[in-house]
């Protein structure tokens, strides 16, 4: 895949559509060494300073299911946080990665629709990696951590992007050949809100019990009144009660 590398820009999601606008390519990858206006879920911004991994993966939209590719994005850099970092890096639906109950890492997918269909996926990869605690701003200290806080020591981080990339393409092969269930499974096995109880945060909130996850990437929400029921990324914040 190509590779269209930055020192700096305003978010690697905004290059990446230019690219796709420009006809330049279809499958490809831009990363940079720091963003100024890096975006996260829910327009949120993306604290990016030199030393975390800022990337975008886009992807053509492939047979299979779609759905679960934020979380495939999710397992792979959990996956390779833990190998190369020997970090125990958890998953937070629907898309967070985690490590001692603080973000380490997010992924916003985005698609570019044509005719009601998907064309391209736009994977959006944020991982705190050489960054200190001081260089967290305040307000995010309690929330977020990096690699380097957890392991005290700076990794490569080409090699844990080469990681990440490696893990994805597996992932997206499983969801090729219909494995779904593999990815869920994984998904079960590493995800820490499942079995808690968790508060819905939408126009209303919702307090239940995280159940699982489906193959549309819902969360199955039993309600405390027992009633079960999907909820849908783009929609709601979550909390762990
Ligand atoms: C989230 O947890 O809300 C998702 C964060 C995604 C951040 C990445 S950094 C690389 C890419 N460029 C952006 O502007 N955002 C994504």
């Amino acid at each position: 895949m190509k590779i269209f590398k930055f020192n700096e820009v305003e978010s690697t999601q905004k290059i990446a559509k230019n690219i796709l606008k420009e006809n330049l390519s279809e499958e490809f990858i831009v990363i940079a060494e720091k963003q100024t206006n890096g975006y996260g879920r829910h327009g949120r911004k993306w604290h990016s300073p030199k030393g975390g991994i800022y990337a975008t993966i886009v992807l053509k939209a492939f047979k299979g299911n779609l759905n679960l590719i934020s979380q495939a994005a999710a397992l792979a850099v959990r996956k390779a946080i833990n190998r190369i970092c020997q970090i125990n890096a958890k998953v937070k639906w629907p898309n967070d990665i985690i490590v001692n109950n603080r973000k380490i890492g997010g992924i916003i997918s985005e698609a570019i629709i044509v005719g009601n269909k998907p064309k391209h996926l736009i994977i959006g990869i944020g991982v705190n990696v050489n960054i200190g605690r001081e260089q967290l701003p305040p307000e995010l200290r309690e929330k977020a951590t990096s690699t380097l806080i957890e392991a005290g020591r700076n990794f490569n981080i080409e090699e844990i992007l080469n990681e990440i990339i490696r893990n994805l393409v597996e992932y997206k092969k499983l969801l090729e050949k219909n494995r779904d269930s593999k990815i869920l499974k994984e998904w079960r096995r590493h995800d820490i809100i499942l079995g808690r109880k968790v508060r819905i945060i939408n126009k209303k909130e919702i307090v239940g019990y995280a159940n699982d996850i489906n193959c549309n990437g819902a969360l199955i929400l039993k309600c405390l009144d027992g009633k079960e029921i999907e909820i849908y990324a783009e929609e709601v914040k979550i909390k762990i009660e």
